[in-house]
């Protein structure tokens, strides 16, 4: 049966006057030798298609891997604030937490902008799935931030327990996956980086 991602080039059987029946028999063996190298990807077809090198780069390195390390270093911030004002009962954590997820959500805007860049233009990078995917993880992050930051502009210390650590740690859950599956992109597809050396 065909895949969506697969098809098999069209056999042309009554080649040098041999029945289809014979042409089974005969090429059955080279038919499965050859089956994998027959299959197409059409994604793989498109023109662009292993033109990943990133575009939004500052002398070959890529903004966005530069970037990402600040929103994820700041949502950690923030639940490790939100504990320690839980522990301590000091304002001055509260305070802590809150500028922790108010830069964390900045930032993270900044390297999804950065992102999205990089998505839209590099045409080996837009073609791929697991680029998207991880645009939609990195959306739902970057809402939770905005949410955690949002939140406690209301009373930040009032706004810490008990759904301002809950939220932090949601954040860290999500930041982690993004950041686990970004890493995928680049070890795995070898997306942002150039591929010809
Ligand atoms: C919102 C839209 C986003 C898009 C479209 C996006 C897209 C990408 C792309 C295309 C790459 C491959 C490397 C490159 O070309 O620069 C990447 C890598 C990565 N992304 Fe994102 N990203 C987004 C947001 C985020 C956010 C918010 C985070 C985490 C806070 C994040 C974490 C990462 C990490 C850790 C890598 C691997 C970097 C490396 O190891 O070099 N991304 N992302």
């Amino acid at each position: 049966m065909h895949s969506f991602a697969t098809r098999k080039r069209p056999k042309r059987y009554e080649k040098d006057g041999k029945t289809k029946e014979d042409a089974a028999v005969t090429t059955q063996t080279t038919e499965d030798e050859t089956a994998t190298e027959d299959l197409i990807d059409p994604i793989a077809e498109l023109p662009g298609f292993n033109e990943t090198e990133s575009r939004i780069a500052v002398l070959g390195h890529p903004i966005h891997a530069m970037s990402v390390a600040f929103p994820v270093a700041l949502t950690f911030c923030a639940l490790g604030a939100d504990a320690l004002y839980w522990w301590t009962g000091q304002t001055f954590w509260a305070r802590a937490a809150l500028w922790a997820a108010g830069t964390g959500f900045l930032f993270g805007m900044f390297a999804g902008l950065s992102g999205t860049a990089e998505l839209l233009l590099v045409s080996g990078i837009r073609v791929r799935a697991p680029a998207w995917t991880h645009f939609i993880i990195a959306v739902t992050l970057l809402a939770l931030l905005g949410a955690n930051w949002g939140y406690r502009l209301y009373g930040y210390e009032q706004a810490v327990l008990p759904y301002g650590i809950l939220l932090s740690g949601l954040c860290v859950l999500v930041v982690g996956f993004t950041g686990w599956h970004g890493g995928k992109l680049v070890f795995d597809y070898r997306l942002g980086t150039s591929k010809g050396i």
